[in-house]
């Protein structure tokens, strides 16, 4: 169905998914989808409120009845533009608690399974080649070693004034592999048929053609 192609991305933290999604989606005139941002969302969601991450029913009861959408690249909560405020190392830290929850997984995958089917997409998260979009025609798995993960995100927070620890950010994407890979509920695994691309010396923009690439052709 060409009016409604599914680009599938997944990949640990720091890989690269969200930037070269994003630029992706923009050369083929394709909406963008954020999944990681809706378990960041729920996340800051439950700081604010002062629920206890590790209190599953009420982080299930604030899932039932969050009110997320991804609009322009923002995300709203509520109605309120938390774009940058679900990108702090405080919420990185606890997302993957959140996430590990399989009611909330189920909330989440039923909503961007819903997105999934207005037209053309590129998403991007832990299990979307795997569960959330199995029928995608195009399947992607992006790596690169947690060391030259780290040093990015390192740079990225870094630029953006937020002051961060090398070593930190490092024990945190080490620690999140290892919950979002050996979670029971849809770990981060490659699908059997999603194209492995380890970009730990690839920039941006070769990743992005790399990806156009395959898809325009095939
Ligand atoms: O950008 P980064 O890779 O650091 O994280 P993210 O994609 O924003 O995802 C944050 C967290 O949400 C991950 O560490 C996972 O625990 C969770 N996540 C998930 O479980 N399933 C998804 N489809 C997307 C994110
Ligand atoms: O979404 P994910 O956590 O997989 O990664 P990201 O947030 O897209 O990328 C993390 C950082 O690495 C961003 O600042 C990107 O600009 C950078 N990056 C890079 O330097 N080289 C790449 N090949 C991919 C991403």
């Amino acid at each position: 169905d060409l009016l409604n192609i599914k680009v599938a991305i997944d990949g640990p933290a720091g890989a690269g998914k969200s930037t070269v999604a994003k630029e992706l989606a923009k050369k083929l005139n394709f909406t963008y989808i954020d999944t990681g941002a809706m378990y960041r969302a729920l996340t800051y969601k439950a700081i604010i409120e002062n629920i206890n991450v590790e209190n599953r029913n009420k982080i299930v009861e604030l899932a039932s009845k969050i009110d997320i959408e991804l609009k322009n690249d923002k995300v709203l909560l509520d109605g309120i533009d938390v774009t940058n405020e679900i990108r702090t190392p405080s919420i990185s830290e606890k997302v993957s608690y959140i996430s590990m929850i399989p009611e909330v997984r189920e909330i989440m995958v039923k909503l961007q399974k819903r997105l999934s089917d207005k037209g053309s997409v590129v998403m991007d998260g832990r299990d979307i080649a795997t569960v959330v979009m199995p029928d995608a025609q195009f399947k992607f798995f992006l790596t690169a070693s947690p060391e030259v993960r780290a040093m990015r995100r390192y740079n990225e927070l870094t630029s953006k004034k937020i002051p961060v620890k090398y070593d930190d950010i490092l024990n945190d994407i080490r620690k999140r592999d290892k919950n979002d890979t050996e979670r029971d509920v849809a770990p981060l695994k490659k699908a059997d048929d999603s194209i492995v691309i380890d970009t730990t010396n690839m920039s941006i923009d070769e990743v992005v053609s790399k990806m156009y690439n395959i898809i325009a052709n095939g």
